[in-house]
């Protein structure tokens, strides 16, 4: 039974269980990525148990038991480049509206009570930044270094 729900799983890199029976694994994308990094040839599989979109999920409401969201965080990389390739490119104009609705779905979806853990990079767009365009302020996470572990609550009032 899939009790977690990962919605953008890449190539599940933060894995110590790739194929973990309990988690729900989904991305926009279903595709072998390879390319020539630095004279070096990489590999990445993203193959999601199917493809989905993390701002429009098609799961119904209060649903799982914990959501891990590690959307796109870069936005300044080449379009064609490893980077782009392995974690995926927000757009410049539209990012905050993204990442805004990807999170409320995740609210949506998980249940009452429950956690959604957001993993984020500041290489690009400061945590503060990111703070102020998101529905809900996190309950508590890291407030320093690069990547930054945002822990959400959904209210047990918020049932959807
Ligand atoms: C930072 S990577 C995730 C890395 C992953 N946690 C890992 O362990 O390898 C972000 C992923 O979000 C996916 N993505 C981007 N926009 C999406 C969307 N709207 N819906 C679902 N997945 C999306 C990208 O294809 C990319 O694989």
């Amino acid at each position: 039974m899939q009790t977690i729900l990962d919605p953008c799983c890449g190539g599940r890199m933060f894995y110590f269980e790739k194929n973990h029976p309990n988690i729900l694994y989904l991305d926009k994308r279903s595709e072998v990525v390879e390319m020539k990094d630095r004279e070096v040839i990489r590999t990445l599989n993203i193959e999601p148990d199917y493809i989905a979109d993390f701002t429009n999920l098609d799961e119904p409401n209060n649903s799982f038991n914990f959501v891990v969201f590690d959307p796109p965080h870069l936005i300044n990389c080449g379009k064609n480049s490893w980077l782009a390739k392995k974690y995926g490119k927000l757009d410049k104009d539209t990012w905050q509206d993204t990442l805004s609705k990807g999170l409320s779905e995740c609210l949506r979806v998980v249940k009452p009570g429950c956690v959604v853990a957001m993993k984020w990079s500041e290489r690009d767009i400061k945590t503060t930044e990111l703070l102020k365009t998101l529905p809900q302020k996190p309950a508590f996470g890291d407030k320093s270094g690069m990547t930054r572990w945002l822990f959400f609550v959904k209210g047990i009032e918020n049932e959807y």
